[in-house]
């Protein structure tokens, strides 16, 4: 393992006005996503959708690296370049999902382990054979207002992100570590932020008893948040507030970025939060996007499988990608939602 050369690959995923594509939605989820267009889900229809978001011309402006799943490694545009050798032609990093799912945690009613561990490492070393620069993981924080999720499954959350990052890193690959706490539910935006605290405390504490190098890793965390059904919604800047005085109490200078998930937030309030945060900055780290939803909803409700939409749903993807390349730097407005995005270019 090279850390240098870690360290810098995970700076310049981040680099200014950089962020993250999450494109690795696993097969149900991506069936579910072209369900909401009433679009089938094959290997054909998921390998054209693809194309046209990395195809998509300007996107390096905003984007340094893109989540791609299993498959769509193994996949190549219509004219046989692969997905990988195309993002890395245009300055975009590719990364592959390594996790297998979220399942029952047993013995623990209502919460989640992510399973992947087993054979890791053979298939860290195919993925980096692949093209591979850095690789995700997400385990699944269930939360409710009371005794959802139990300590043990934060632990043991906890622990698998650690054996992962570290597995990463052996391999040369940089890992973006990933705990959700879910958006589901009636909880409060200070139950989020405690329940928070507790999983990026423990997720630090294993990530430090494992070794992993925290200057040579991502952090990929929600925001603090109320849960969908909670009926005191928060403002923009109180989720701002909330969130940075809970990543400057447990995550570490060292590493060098943060790069959100979207969760179920509509794209202008996950960019709108991203940009009322870097308004407070300087930070320690850099505060970043990594967002599947929120950067491809209206790519999707554009497209709709349609040829004739590609162009339209090739607009909508860039002017989300570059109203969020505003708000790594805390310049974007919601008035920008509706001005010719041509000028942001
Ligand atoms: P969302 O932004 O849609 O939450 O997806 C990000 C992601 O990669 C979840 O693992």
């Amino acid at each position: 393992m090279n850390i240098d050369e870690l360290k810098s690959l995970a700076t310049a995923i981040v680099a200014e006005h950089k962020g993250v594509l999450a494109a690795d939605e696993s097969g149900p989820t991506i069936k579910k996503r072209f369900d909401s267009v009433k679009l089938e889900s094959t290997e054909e229809t998921r390998r054209r959708y693809r194309e046209i978001l990395f195809t998509t011309r300007g996107i390096e402006q905003a984007i340094g690296g893109v989540i791609l799943f299993d498959e769509t490694l193994r996949q190549a545009t219509g004219d046989g370049i692969p997905f990988a050798e195309l993002l890395s032609r245009r300055g975009i990093m590719p990364g592959i999902k390594v996790d297998q799912g979220a399942k029952a945690l047993a013995l623990h009613s209502g919460n989640k382990i992510t399973e992947g561990l087993d054979g890791l490492r053979e298939r860290l070393a195919e993925y980096k054979q692949l093209g591979a620069k850095f690789a995700k993981w997400r385990a699944v924080i269930e939360i409710d207002e009371h005794d959802i999720p139990s300590a043990y499954a934060i632990r043991a959350n906890a622990h698998a992100l650690a054996r992962y990052a570290a597995l990463c890193q052996e391999a040369g690959i940089v890992p973006i570590v990933e705990p959700e706490v879910l958006m589901d539910g009636a909880h409060g935006i200070e139950r989020c932020k405690a329940v928070t605290s507790q999983v990026l405390e423990a997720v630090f504490s294993e990530l430090d008893a494992h070794g992993v190098v925290f200057e040579a890793m991502l952090l990929k965390p929600n925001m603090v948040i109320p849960g969908k059904k909670c009926v005191r919604r928060a403002s923009e800047q109180e989720v701002a507030e909330a969130t940075i005085h809970c990543l400057a109490n447990y995550v570490p200078a060292a590493v060098p970025g943060i790069v959100f998930l979207s969760g179920g937030q509509s794209p202008e309030d996950a960019t709108g939060h991203l940009n009322a945060m870097n308004m407070r900055g300087p930070h320690p780290w850099q505060l970043s996007f990594s967002y599947g939803r929120a950067l491809q909803e209206p790519v999707l409700a554009t497209w709709k499988g349609l040829e004739s939409n590609v162009v339209a749903a090739q607009m909508a993807f860039l002017k989300r990608c570059l109203l969020n390349g505003l708000a790594r730097a805390g310049t974007y407005t919601r008035d920008m939602e509706a001005t010719d995005f041509q000028s942001l270019k």
